[in-house]
């Protein structure tokens, strides 16, 4: 089976439909998705989009807190390319139809940890999901866009797929579109473009405590590299300090976030004795940066043996509380808290990978005809730690650059000259052994928490890539011979990860944002990003 487009773009959070919409004014597009349209990191978002609007704000200002935040390794250029881009791209979301919250006909403000002004907009403390509603409706009505759900892409289409060519070498290999899993009728199709754009988002998944829904199993970022991109600085994950502390027995797999904003807004971190503690830990307190007060909330939680830390808003009004976060106070009201009466138990959580897919400024990897935009990308503009706010912001900024650059140059652009041969899986069988997928996820996710979370040290890293690359053997001899399901490319793509993640660590000989070690407690006095690439040839 077999389709073609001009381009194909796998994954429907902003970035891939804000890009898709963009690029349906001058080509034919193709976007596939995993689940439901609607499923996405994206989705999730609560806080909102950092862009300079107000008066008494700055570009300078602005570029200045991401820099300050990504400790020493942005790429300044590009962070203030992603910067000044910012008020153009909020206008072109609500051009598109999202309905942020105003204050007297003028966007409304909020303030998050790292930032010196106000400069969050956002529709309540729903953003995500506002912005999803308002591009899937466009996307809906642009009759060149064939939106695919329930097609999970498996792998890139590249010289390896190729008998005769499958030895070509890393540096000089074309991406010709992918193979794409259709989990309702089981068949796989063959997707043939011109070129092929990974907005597949993060990694969340990968860790046994993370704010990222299901989907976030870090597909496109292990296709990627499995394909011979170069992936890289994949050590810097971001733990949100305040996810909703909750028993994990339960089916969810994954924990609500109480946004970053709350603090922003004047939520005060205590322990369970009610002492508040930030200012042991930072002169900005609760709004220092992420690093910092997830670091501050773990030692906390390890010297004391508490499960959580608590965060208070009951100081505040209650209308203004219900009114600001409807969404927070209403699902914490499930779980029978009341948070303008009571304070709200939270832990970190793992939340974002600032790493990914190396990109230029047009989004264009290292393989020829692939591009990445999104969170899967790595752009420069987070350095080792992500400004809050800074993620719906960079996936706007990339994915219309990244339509800027295809409207100049899709004319030039051919499909494959080979003939691409079908999906093959010839000699497997239907697997009757689900529990080997269950089980190796949960050993995953346990062990990535426990050796590779918030703070790390040689020891840890060594014990878990031992494992890894113990759980890596077992799932690649198991997808060789068996007929593929979802659970199992996720498995496959986690176990990937987790060892790029723990490679990046164990190279990073020092710490910086994001990455603590106890065997390198300060940062080197050169910044470099750690990148890597995969060179063994595929059969
Ligand atoms: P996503 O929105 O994650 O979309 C990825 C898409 O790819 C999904 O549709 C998925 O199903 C699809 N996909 C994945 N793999 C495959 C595959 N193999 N085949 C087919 N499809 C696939 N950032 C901010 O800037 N502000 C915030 O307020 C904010 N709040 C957040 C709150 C939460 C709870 C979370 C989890 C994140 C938050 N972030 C926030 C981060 C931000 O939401 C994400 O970084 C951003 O949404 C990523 O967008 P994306 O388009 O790159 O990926
Ligand atoms: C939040 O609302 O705290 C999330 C913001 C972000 O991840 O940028």
């Amino acid at each position: 089976m077999e389709l073609k487009a001009d381009v194909l773009i796998i994954g429907s959070g902003i970035a891939g439909l804000f890009a898709a919409i963009k690029i349906s004014e001058f080509a034919d597009v193709i976007l596939v998705t995993k689940k439901e349209k609607n499923e996405s990191n994206t989705n999730y978002a609560q806080g909102g989009i950092a862009a300079v609007i107000s008066g008494d704000d700055s570009f300078e200002k602005h570029i200045t807190d991401t820099l300050v935040a990504g400790a020493g390794l942005c790429n300044e250029e590009s962070v203030r390319g992603l910067v000044s881009d910012g008020p153009a791209c909020i206008n072109e979301l609500i051009n598109m139809g999202t309905r942020f919250t105003l204050e007297a006909d003028r966007l409304h403000l909020l303030r998050e940890g790292g930032h010196s002004k106000n400069r969050i907009v956002h529709a309540r403390d729903l953003t995500g999901k506002e912005v999803e509603r308002a591009l899937i409706d466009r996307v809906n009505s642009i009759p060149n866009i064939l939106l695919l759900e329930n097609c999970f892409a498996i792998d890139l289409i590249t010289e390896h797929n190729l008998q005769k060519y499958k030895h070509s070498p890393i540096n000089s290999r074309h991406c010709w579109g992918a193979y794409v899993h259709n989990s309702l009728t089981n068949q796989v199709k063959k997707i043939i473009s011109k070129v092929t754009i990974l907005a597949t988002g993060g990694v969340g998944q990968v860790y046994l405590h993370t704010t990222n829904p299901a989907i976030a199993t870090g597909d496109g970022l292990a296709m990627a590299y499995r394909a011979g991109a170069k992936v890289g600085n994949l050590e810097f994950i971001q733990f949100h300090p305040t996810a909703l502390y909750q028993d994990l027995t339960g089916s969810s797999k994954h924990s609500f976030l109480i946004s970053e904003a709350v603090r922003g807004f004047g939520g005060i971190l205590k322990n369970n004795n009610g002492e508040e503690f930030m200012n042991k830990y930072d002169q900005r307190r609760e709004l220092a940066p992420r690093d910092i007060v997830a670091r501050a909330i773990d030692n906390e939680l390890k010297k004391r043996g508490d499960d959580f830390v608590l965060l208070d808003v009951t100081h505040k009004s209650a209308d203004q509380i219900i009114e600001h976060f409807p969404n927070i106070y209403n699902h914490c009201l499930t779980q029978n808290i009341d948070i303008t009466r009571q304070p709200i138990p939270v832990v970190p959580a793992a939340h974002y990978v600032c790493g990914g897919i190396v990109v230029d400024n047009n989004g264009r990897t290292s393989l020829d005809g692939l591009l990445a935009i999104g969170e899967v990308a790595l752009t420069g503009v987070h350095g080792a730690n992500r400004l809050a706010s800074n993620s719906l912001l960079e996936a706007v900024v990339y994915a219309r650059r990244a339509a800027e650059y295809l409207r100049g140059s899709i004319g030039e652009r051919i499909y494959s000259k080979y003939e691409i041969p079908d999906w093959d899986d010839k000699g497997t069988l239907t697997a009757d052994e689900k529990i080997l997928i269950t089980h190796s996820q949960k050993e995953l996710k346990q062990l990535m928490w426990d050796y590779v979370g918030i703070v790390r040290s040689d020891l840890r890293l060594l014990f878990a890539s031992r494992r890894v690359h113990n759980l890596f053997t077992e799932v690649e001899e198991f997808y060789k011979k068996t007929k593929i399901f979802d659970s199992l490319l996720e498995l496959r793509n986690l176990v990937t990860c987790s060892y790029l993640i723990i490679k990046c660590a164990q190279l990073r000989k020092e710490s910086r944002g994001l990455h603590y070690t106890i065997d390198y407690p300060v940062q080197n006095e050169t910044a470099k990003d750690i990148i890597i690439q995969n060179t063994y040839q595929r059969s």
